[in-house]
C-alpha cells in the first residue's frame, strides 16, 4: 500500500523516525515472567513495525537496540540478549530483504562478539541496494560514544579547526548519511534521552506512549505519527499565521 492510500496519515509523514524501545522488563514483570521473555516479545512486533514504517512512506528507521550504559546490566541479561540478538538476525533477515529495507548498523561493532559483527556485516552487505526503508539499528550505542569517536577521528585526520562547523561535525557521526529523526518515540511512559541520538535529536518532535515497548504496534505507531502530524515545528522562528 502507498503512503497516500491511507487517509489515517496526516500531510506531513515524519521521514526519519527514531525509536527507544524501553519496557520489556516491566512488560515481563508485569506477567510474572523473567525479564529476558520481556525482550523476546520485545522482538516480535519488530516485523509489523518495519511492515508498517514500509505502508507509511517512512524513509529511515533508527531503533536503539542495545546502549553503551546496558554492558552493566546483570551478566545472564546481557548475554541473553546478545543470544536474542543473533536469533533475530538468523530470523528476520530473509524478510528484511523482501520489505526492502536497507540494514545498518549506528554504534561500536567491535564490542562485541565475533560471530555476531561477521552477521552484522554480511546482513548489512546484503541488503545494501534495496531502497524502500533504511533501518538503521543502534547497538552497542551511546550518543556521547559517538561524539567523542567523531572527535577523534577528525584530529587524527587533522582537520582545521576553522573548518569546524555544525555540518561538519554531523559528517563524523555514525549517521552521517542520514537526515535528523523528525520524530522519535520512547515507549513506557519513560520521559528521557538515555543517551540517544544527542546531537541529532536538537530538533525532533518526541512522543512518549505509555504503552510497553512489547505492545507497541502498527495502530500505536498511526498514532505517534497522527500526533507529530498536530506539531508545529518552529527551528527558533516565530511562524507568520495564514
Ligand atoms: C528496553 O527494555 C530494552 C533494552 C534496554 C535492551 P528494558 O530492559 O529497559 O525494560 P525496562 O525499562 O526495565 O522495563
Ligand atoms: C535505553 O533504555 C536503551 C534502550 C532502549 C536500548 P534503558 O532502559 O537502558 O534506559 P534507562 O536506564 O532507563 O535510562
Ligand atoms: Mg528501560
Amino acid at each position: 500500500m502507498s503512503a497516500q492510500a491511507s487517509p489515517e496519515l496526516p500531510d506531513s509523514i515524519p521521514q526519519h523516525i527514531a525509536i527507544v524501545m524501553d519496557g520489556n522488563g516491566r512488560w515481563a514483570q508485569s506477567r510474572g515472567l523473567p525479564r529476558l521473555a520481556g525482550h523476546r516479545a520485545g522482538t516480535e512486533n519488530l516485523r509489523s513495525i518495519i511492515e508498517a514504517c514500509v505502508e507509511f512512506g517512512v524513509k529511515v528507521l533508527t531503533i536503539y537496540a542495545f546502549s553503551t550504559e546496558n554492558w552493566s546490566r546483570p551478566e545472564n541479561e546481557v548475554s541473553g540478549l546478545m543470544a536474542i540478538f543473533d536469533e533475530v538476525f538468523n530470523r528476520e533477515l530473509a524478510e528484511l530483504n523482501r520489505q526492502g529495507a536497507q540494514l545498518r548498523h549506528i554504534g561500536r561493532l567491535d564490542g562485541i562478539k565475533k560471530s555476531l559483527q561477521d552477521k552484522v556485516r554480511r546482513g548489512i552487505e546484503k541488503t545494501k541496494n534495496n531502497d524502500r526503508l533504511i533501518l538503521n539499528v543502534a547497538f552497542n550505542y551511546g550518543g556521547r560514544d559517538e561524539i567523542v569517536h567523531a572527535i577523534r577521528t577528525m584530529l587524527k585526520e587533522g582537520v582545521d579547526p576553522a573548518d569546524v562547523n555544525e555540518q561538519l561535525v554531523s559528517q563524523y557521526l555514525y549517521t552521517k548519511d542520514v537526515p535528523d529523526p523528525d520524530l522519535i518515540i520512547r515507549t513506557s511512559g519513560e520521559h528521557r534521552f538515555s543517551n540517544f541520538l544527542i546531537w541529532q535529536a536538537a530538533y525532533a518532535e518526541w512522543v512518549f506512549p505509555e504503552t510497553f515497548w512489547p505492545d507497541f504496534g502498527r495502530e500505536e505507531l498511526l498514532a505517534a505519527i497522527q500526533e507529530y502530524g498536530h506539531r508545529e515545528r518552529r527551528y527558533g522562528r516565530v511562524l507568520e499565521k495564514g
